[in-house]
């Protein structure tokens, strides 16, 4: 429908021999924060970058506010749809030069309050950005996508390097991005999380969503389908530490 952010419909989508995603409907909201959840290996990131178009689909359509995204050329494409990467990717140079790759034009002040924004401190500014421990990494990485004032973000596990201060940090300011009017895609394997920031939820299995529709939902189709009270039932441990260790 035009009106969902993003809509993926009949998708089928293989890594060469690898099928990933076999028949995949799913609705994104334009508004609020959709949890993507699933098991490791269900093509949660792959459905991020389906959205992006960084990959097309081998069949089905993926449609960005109801046109086609095979049609929207990428850089138009990725303005409206931030994204933030599983495994952060800085460029060369410090964090002041990989702010202003996003936002050439980026003012000393504008970079410090992205920089508090994520919750990192000012002075990291001039610090090469190889040389940022995992969780500054994907922060900086964060404050990146919001350099380019995307008009909406994807998020693929933005906060599994962080510790639960900072975890909470990112979280509150998810949630005053979907309130000032940015809809957000945040694909997590923390199922605690998943309670405290999504408004719709989207679970992956077996290449198609098992189910999609409110974290009451979620609990409800858990009590009907036995893989869906497994899954909730199991949160992974190990989970929450393949996240990047640097
Ligand atoms: N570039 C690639 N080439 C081949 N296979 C790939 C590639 N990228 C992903 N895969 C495979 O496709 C499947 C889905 O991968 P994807 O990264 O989308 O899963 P995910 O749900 O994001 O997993 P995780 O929770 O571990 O991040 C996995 O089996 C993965 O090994
Ligand atoms: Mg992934």
């Amino acid at each position: 429908m035009a009106d969902d952010l993003i809509s993926f419909e009949g998708v089928g989508f293989a890594y060469g021999a690898t099928p990933v995603l076999t028949d995949l409907d799913v609705r994104v909201p334009a508004d609020g924060i959709t949890a993507v959840a699933g098991p490791s290996g269900s093509g949660k990131s792959t459905l991020l970058r389906l959205a992006n178009r960084l990959l097309l689909p081998d069949r089905g359509t993926v449609r960005h506010r109801g046109i086609d995204v095979a049609t929207i050329p990428p850089p138009t494409l990725r303005r409206r749809l931030g994204m933030v990467f599983q495994r952060p990717s800085p460029f060369p140079g410090s964090v002041r030069d990989n702010l202003a790759v996003a936002a050439p034009d980026l003012t000393d002040d504008q970079a410090r309050r992205l920089m508090a924004r994520v919750g990192l401190a000012a002075d990291l500014l001039d610090r090469e950005a190889s040389d940022l421990s995992g969780g500054q990494l994907q922060r900086m990485c964060l404050a990146r996508a919001l350099a380019t004032e995307p008009e909406s973000l994807l998020l693929d596990e933005p906060s599994t390097a962080l510790d639960p201060a900072a975890r909470h940090g990112i979280e509150q300011l998810a949630r005053s991005l979907a309130e000032a009017g940015t809809p957000l895609v945040w694909v997590t394997h923390d199922l605690e999380q998943l309670r405290r920031v999504a408004d719709h939820v989207v679970l992956l299995m077996n290449g198609r969503a098992r189910m999609s529709g409110s974290v009451a939902d979620l609990d409800a189709a858990a009590r009907s389908d036995p893989k869906i009270a497994a899954f909730l039932a199991e949160t992974p441990p190990e989970a929450r530490e393949d996240a990047d260790e640097r």
